[in-house]
């Protein structure tokens, strides 16, 4: 562990040279598998979080207003039930819902500790002085963090509430997500609390229509992907040669976004040393975004150790959020 020069609540638990490393792989496996994939990582550069931010406006992503409304409702009752005086947020990023849960976690008098965690460095210099300086009675303490890969660098201090929210959950595979709760169920003790936000089942149109927007915005985002790999790795993607796609895909309750080669194109990835070709129409996943029912997110957090402790989703029951207790 090392603390940041010049921001003492910021503690860093990220080998950078080694992360960079592990994606590298990644990318050499899944340009090299069939389909090809891609790890929703390589979205996310400084452009792409730009994109994501506009993403979260558009008239058709309807999960983040959904996810805001269920949790100005029920952030009281998340906040009383949990009774945690440590508030973990796992990928919190600009931390602007957090707000709705540290709000009603003051009122009710218990809450000490704001421990942001992310991969971020920069999100959290920006989001942690602001969190300082309106809650100057909490101890904000942010983690530079893979939560994926390193759930032991959350501190273990207080009663811990720990928060995934934004239906994050939905980017892991099967089996990665079931990695995680039992990793995370490992990390908490009996009587600790998670709280889990995630998006549900519904019509295909809606689905399809919030991840292929009119304005093409998530298909800029996603095709941002290509750019970073030509920058990151020095491959030379035509970008405006590929196409997005995003696939309702029922028996894996998922969305899946691709990038679809319009052409057969052949494409140099100097610091992978491969060549990778693309037959026309040939397509590449990008990201998955999984759809759950209430009893599936439940039955999953049972099966990792977790009991449900309270389920409550916006008016219109598009998003929900489970809170479930460490047995
Ligand atoms: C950030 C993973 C929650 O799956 O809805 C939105 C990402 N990608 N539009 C989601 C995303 C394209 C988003 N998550």
């Amino acid at each position: 562990m090392t603390s940041h020069g010049t921001l003492p609540s910021l503690d860093v638990h990220l080998d950078e040279a080694a992360a960079d490393a592990a994606l590298r792989e990644d990318a050499r496996r899944g340009l090299t598998s069939t389909p090809k994939v891609l790890r929703p990582q390589w979205l996310y550069d400084a452009r792409g979080s730009e994109l994501f931010e506009q993403i979260t406006a558009l008239p058709e992503y309807y999960p983040f207003t959904a996810e805001r409304e269920a949790l100005a409702d029920g952030a009281d009752d998340v906040a009383r039930l949990s009774g945690a005086d440590t508030f973990v947020e796992l990928g919190s990023g600009s931390s602007t819902k957090s707000t709705l849960l540290l709000d009603a976690m003051s009122r009710t008098g218990t809450l000490r500790r704001y421990i942001p965690v992310d991969v971020s460095a920069a999100a959290l210099e920006e989001a942690v002085p602001a969190l300082v300086a309106g809650y100057p009675d909490l101890d904000v303490r942010g983690v530079v963090a893979d939560f994926t890969a390193n759930l032991h660098s959350i501190p273990r201090v207080g009663s811990r509430l720990v928060v995934l929210l934004g239906g994050t959950i939905g980017n892991f595979e099967p089996e990665q997500r079931r990695d995680f709760l039992a990793a995370l169920a490992d990390t908490l003790d009996a009587g600790e609390h998670f709280l889990v936000g995630t998006d549900l089942i519904k019509d295909e149109a809606t689905l399809v229509a919030a991840y292929d927007d009119a304005a093409g915005v998530t298909a800029e985002f996603e095709r941002n992907a290509l750019t970073v790999l030509n920058r990151v790795l020095g491959a030379d993607f035509d970008v405006d040669g590929f196409s997005y796609v995003a696939a309702w895909v029922p028996q894996s309750s998922r969305i899946e976004m691709r990038v679809r080669a319009d052409r057969p194109m052949t494409v140099s990835v100097p610091a992978l040393d491969l060549t990778v070709s693309f037959a026309e129409g040939e397509e590449m996943r990008t990201e998955i975004s999984t759809k759950f029912t209430r009893e599936g997110i439940a039955s999953e957090l049972d099966a990792a150790g977790f009991d449900v402790a309270h389920w409550f989703t916006d008016p219109a029951g598009r998003f929900g959020l489970t809170l479930a207790r460490r047995r």
